[in-house]
C-alpha cells in the first residue's frame, strides 16, 4: 500500500529536469503564456454550448438571462482554483501541470489517476472542441456557397439523428459511410505545426487570438444596440435549478487557464510568468463572457431561445444575430462570427493539444509511460512521439463521436483535477511551508477549501451518467496504473532509483 502513495520529493522533481538531456526550448514570454491562456480558454464554450445553458435541453433546466450569473458562480470558482494553480505553478515549473503536482504532495496512485484525468480534459476536451470546430467551419464555408456533404462531416450516431442522412450516404457492402473528415483534418494540421516549434505555435496562437477577442468585441458592440432589457424579465426562469445547471455547462468555457502550466518548461521566467498567465487570462476571459452573456440574452427572449434551439442545432450567437435582424452589414456580420468562432476553436484545439503531449512526457520521465514518450525532436526540441500519438487519437476518435457526452465528461474531469490542486495546496503549506513561492495563493487555507466547495458543487451539477462513465475511466486508469506504471516507476526501488 505505501508503493500507492508514495511521493516524489519536489527537489528530485525540479532536479531530473534540471539534468535531463531532454529539454524543451525556453522561449516564451509572460505576454505568450496570457496569450495561451486566452487561446485556450475562449472556444467551443462561448461560441456554442452557452446555447444549451440558457435554454436547457431535455435533461436539465435553462438558465435563461440568469446566464450571466451562473458565468459569475463559474467565473468565481475558477478563481479560486487558478490561485492554487498559480502557487504550484510557481514552485513547481514542470510540464506536467496537475499531475506533476499531485505526485508531490498526494502520492503516486493519485498522481497517476490525475495524469489520466487530465486526459479526459486535453483530450476528450479536444474532440469535443473538433466536432465544434467542425460544424462551424461548414457554416462558414457554406457562405461562400461551398457545401460540404453531411457523410463527411458528421459522426455515425449525431447522423442516425439527421433525418435521410444515413440512406443518402454512399455505402460499401451495404454499410453506410459516415464520418466526420474535418474535425480530423483539422487536428492533422495541428500537429504538424506542434511539431515544428513552441514558438511558431505561439506565434500563431497570438495572431488567433487577437482575431478573436476582435470579433467578441463585434458582437457586443453591434449587438448592444440591439439589446431589449424586457428579455432580461423573467431574470431565472427556472431558478436557482437553472442558474446552477448552466453554470455547470459553461463550466466549459472556462476550461483552458490551467493548460498554461504544461508550457512551464518553455517559459524564460515561469516563477513569474506562469502566476501571471493563469490569472490575466481567466480575467480577460471572465470579463468577456459575463458581456457576451448579457448582450446575447438581452437579443433573444428566453421563449424564442428554447423553441430555436430545440428545433435545430444553431450556433447560439449567430442566432441571435439573425433573430435580431440586424442588417448593419448583411449577411457579412454573421460570416465574421462563424470565421471568429472557426479561428477560436482552432486556437482551443492549438493550445490543447500542445497540453496532452507535455503532461505524457512528464509521465514518462517519471517512468508511469513508456520511455519513448519522453523523447524531445532532435531539430524541432518539441515532444513528437507524444504529440503525434495525441494527434492520431483525438483525430481518429473525433471522427466517429458525438459532441454531447464529450463536452459533460470534459467538464467533470477537470472539475476533479482542480479538486486535488486545491488539495495540493493545503498539503503542501502544512508539509513545505519553507520553500520558496514566488506567487502565493491568499488566504489559505480558505481559497483552496472554497475552491474544493465550489467545484465539488459544479460536478454535482453534472448528469448521473457523467459520473458513470468518469467513474468507469478512473477504474481503466487504476488497472493499468497496477499493471504497468507501478512496476516500472522510477520511484520503484527495483528499478535502481
Ligand atoms: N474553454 C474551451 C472552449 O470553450 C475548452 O472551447
Amino acid at each position: 500500500m505505501n508503493n500507492f502513495f508514495r511521493v516524489k520529493r519536489l527537489d528530485s522533481i525540479l532536479a531530473e529536469e534540471r539534468d535531463s538531456k531532454d529539454k524543451l526550448k525556453r522561449v516564451l514570454g509572460a505576454f505568450d503564456v496570457v496569450m495561451l491562456g486566452i487561446g485556450a480558454i475562449i472556444g467551443a464554450g462561448i461560441f456554442a454550448t452557452i446555447g444549451t445553458a440558457a435554454a436547457g435541453d431535455l435533461a436539465r433546466p435553462g438558465a435563461g438571462p440568469s446566464l450571466i450569473v451562473s458565468f459569475v458562480i463559474t467565473g468565481i470558482a475558477c478563481g479560486f482554483a487558478a490561485l492554487c494553480y498559480a502557487e504550484f505553478a510557481s514552485m513547481v515549473p514542470i510540464s506536467g501541470s496537475a499531475y506533476t503536482y499531485s505526485y508531490a504532495t498526494l502520492g503516486e496512485v493519485v498522481a497517476w489517476i490525475i495524469g489520466w484525468d487530465l486526459i479526459i480534459e486535453y483530450a476528450v476536451g479536444n474532440v469535443a472542441v473538433a466536432i465544434s470546430w467542425a460544424n462551424y467551419f461548414k457554416t462558414f464555408v457554406a457562405g461562400f456557397g461551398i457545401i460540404i456533404p453531411d457523410w463527411i462531416s458528421t459522426d455515425f450516431r449525431t447522423a442516425g439523428k439527421i433525418p435521410g442522412l444515413i440512406d443518402s450516404a454512399p455505402h460499401i457492402f451495404g454499410i453506410p459511410i459516415v464520418f466526420n473528415i474535418l474535425s480530423m483534418g483539422i487536428i492533422a494540421a495541428i500537429t504538424v505545426i506542434l511539431v515544428i516549434g513552441i514558438k511558431e505555435s505561439s506565434r500563431t496562437n497570438t495572431i488567433m487570438v487577437i482575431i478573436k477577442l476582435i470579433v467578441l468585441s463585434i458582437f457586443i458592440f453591434v449587438g448592444f444596440h440591439y439589446v431589449k432589457p424586457a428579455n432580461w424579465t423573467p431574470f431565472a426562469p427556472n431558478g436557482w435549478a437553472g442558474i446552477q445547471a448552466g453554470a455547470a455547462i459553461v463550466f466549459f468555457a472556462y476550461i483552458g487557464f490551467d493548460a498554461v502550466s504544461t508550457v512551464a518548461e518553455e517559459v524564460k521566467n515561469p516563477k513569474r510568468d506562469l502566476p501571471i498567465g493563469i490569472i490575466g487570462s481567466l480575467i480577460i476571459c471572465t470579463i468577456f463572457y459575463i458581456i457576451v452573456a448579457a448582450v446575447f440574452t438581452g437579443i433573444i427572449p428566453y421563449s424564442a431561445l428554447v423553441k430555436t434551439l430545440s428545433t435545430s442545432q444553431a450556433e447560439p450567437l449567430t442566432l441571435a444575430i439573425q433573430y435580431a435582424h440586424i442588417q448593419t452589414w448583411g449577411n457579412f456580420f454573421v460570416g465574421i462570427i462563424a470565421f471568429g468562432s472557426v479561428v477560436a476553436h482552432t486556437a482551443v484545439l492549438l493550445v490543447f493539444q500542445m497540453g496532452q503531449p507535455r503532461i505524457f512526457f512528464s509521465m514518462s520521465r517519471d517512468g508511469l509511460l513508456p520511455k519513448s514518450f519522453s523523447k524531445v525532436h532532435p531539430k524541432f526540441k518539441t515532444p513528437y512521439v507524444t504529440t503525434i500519438l495525441t494527434g492520431v487519437v483525438v483525430g481518429i476518435t473525433s471522427m466517429f463521436t458525438s459532441i454531447d457526452e464529450m463536452v459533460d465528461l470534459t467538464n467533470i474531469g477537470t472539475l476533479f483535477a482542480f479538486i486535488l490542486v486545491c488539495i495540493g495546496i493545503l498539503i503542501l503549506r502544512k508539509k513545505d511551508p519553507l520553500r520558496e513561492r514566488s506567487f502565493k495563493t491568499p488566504f489559505v487555507p480558505v481559497v483552496p477549501l472554497l475552491g474544493i466547495i465550489s467545484c465539488l458543487y459544479l460536478m454535482l451539477g453534472l448528469p448521473w451518467i457523467t459520473w458513470i462513465r468518469f467513474a468507469g475511466w478512473l477504474i481503466i486508469g487504476l488497472i493499468i496504473y497496477i499493471l504497468y506504471g507501478r512496476n516500472r516507476s522510477r520511484l520503484n526501488p527495483v528499478n535502481g532509483f
